[in-house]
């Protein structure tokens, strides 16, 4: 059994305006995350995975218009609002206590000029005006440790004095501090050793036991994909092109892209490292396409693939949907 639906992603289009035309980074993309799942975005650079999560957050870059789509989430009582219809002040606070989001490595969303200490302070302060500083602080360094950082150290350094993946974890502390419902991680692990890698996805996968919050995480890590995520979205183009849960994706692969951005997951042999990389590159989405936007790259191309675009159809685990017209059957 489901849980409850907490994020529900309807039919989102997103275009950015550039010189040439229309841009389309998001196409039609609909996306469900359910309460305490954890929701693994990947894709090939520049398919539309920080643009997809950058909406959820009313944060897209200048030149970003949201064409279509809806965005529902479920709040307090039950009650289920469109997050692109509501009043921006509304919105606000709902993003910064319910709906967190960790940017890409070299993004970083401290005040420059204050010490992180004052950071969390104002940033509690704004959202719990109830908590004293004292507790604030508590709470700060608890959390602090959790990601495994020295909490005194952090908490009297400014935002310049820390590396970027220790800016991420502390971004991560502040975040869990407000005790959100979704917390979206763009590439969580990409500028950590492996090691600290390994670690933050013990505690994430903790801290969802422990809390029941939701993730949607956006990764090129398929071995990441494994360990923490229950759903997995390929995306394509800006198109959402395969949706399994975890175990069913690498077991029963459908779509051929999805099939070979696994195959692209270096394997460490004896003598070597064997490394695949899908042939090609993605599409120019300034152009329009007529028939799948992955045919030109797929081994497994009919003639039907470049005359019609596949929608996403049910395999034979409901949970599990795909578009495309030759999928991959173990054959
Ligand atoms: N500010 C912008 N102006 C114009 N086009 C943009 C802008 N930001 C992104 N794009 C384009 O939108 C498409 C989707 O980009 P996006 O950053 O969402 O991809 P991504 O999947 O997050 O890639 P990566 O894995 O490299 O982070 C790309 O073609 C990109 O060039
Ligand atoms: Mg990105």
């Amino acid at each position: 059994m489901k849980n409850e639906k907490l994020l529900d992603i309807q039919n989102l289009s997103v275009s950015f305006k550039t010189k040439r035309g229309f841009l389309k980074a998001v196409n039609n993309a609909s996306l469900t995350i359910h309460e305490n799942e954890s929701v693994a975005l990947i894709g090939e650079s520049g398919c539309g995975k920080t643009t997809l999560s950058t909406s959820i957050v009313d944060i897209l870059p200048l030149g970003a218009m949201i064409t279509d789509g809806k965005i529902l989430y479920k709040d307090v009582d039950e009650k289920v609002l469109n997050l692109l219809e509501l009043k921006k002040s509304k919105l606000r606070t709902l993003l910064w206590s319910k709906i967190a989001m960790m940017f890409q490595a070299s993004q970083s969303s401290f005040n420059p000029v204050k010490k992180i200490r004052m950071d969390f302070i104002d940033t509690v302060k704004a959202h719990k005006p109830r908590m004293s500083e004292r507790e604030i602080i508590k709470r700060s360094e608890e959390l602090l440790k959790m990601v495994m950082l020295d909490a005194n150290l952090v908490l009297n350094s400014y935002p310049h004095e820390l590396s970027g993946g220790m800016k991420q974890r502390a971004l991560l502390a502040l975040s869990l501090l407000l005790e959100p419902k979704l917390i979206i991680l763009d590439e969580p692990t990409t500028a950590l050793d492996l090691l600290t890698q390994e670690k933050i996805v013990v505690l994430l996968n903790e801290l969802k036991q422990q809390y029941g919050f939701s993730y949607l995480f956006i990764t090129h890590d398929l071995s990441i994909v494994s360990e923490l995520a229950d759903v997995v979205v390929t995306m394509y183009a800006g198109r959402i092109i395969e949706k399994s849960p975890v175990k069913e994706f690498f077991k029963n692969t459908k779509h051929p892209y999805s099939l070979g951005l696994i195959k692209a997951i270096p394997k460490l042999s004896l003598d070597h490292t064997e490394l695949f990389s899908i042939p090609g590159s993605p599409p120019d989405l300034v152009e329009d396409t007529i028939g799948c936007p992955f045919a030109p790259r797929c081994d497994r191309r009919l003639n039907r693939c470049s005359l019609e675009m596949p929608n996403m159809i049910p395999a034979d685990n409901p949970h599990h949907e795909y578009a495309c017209w030759n999928p991959n059957n173990g054959d």
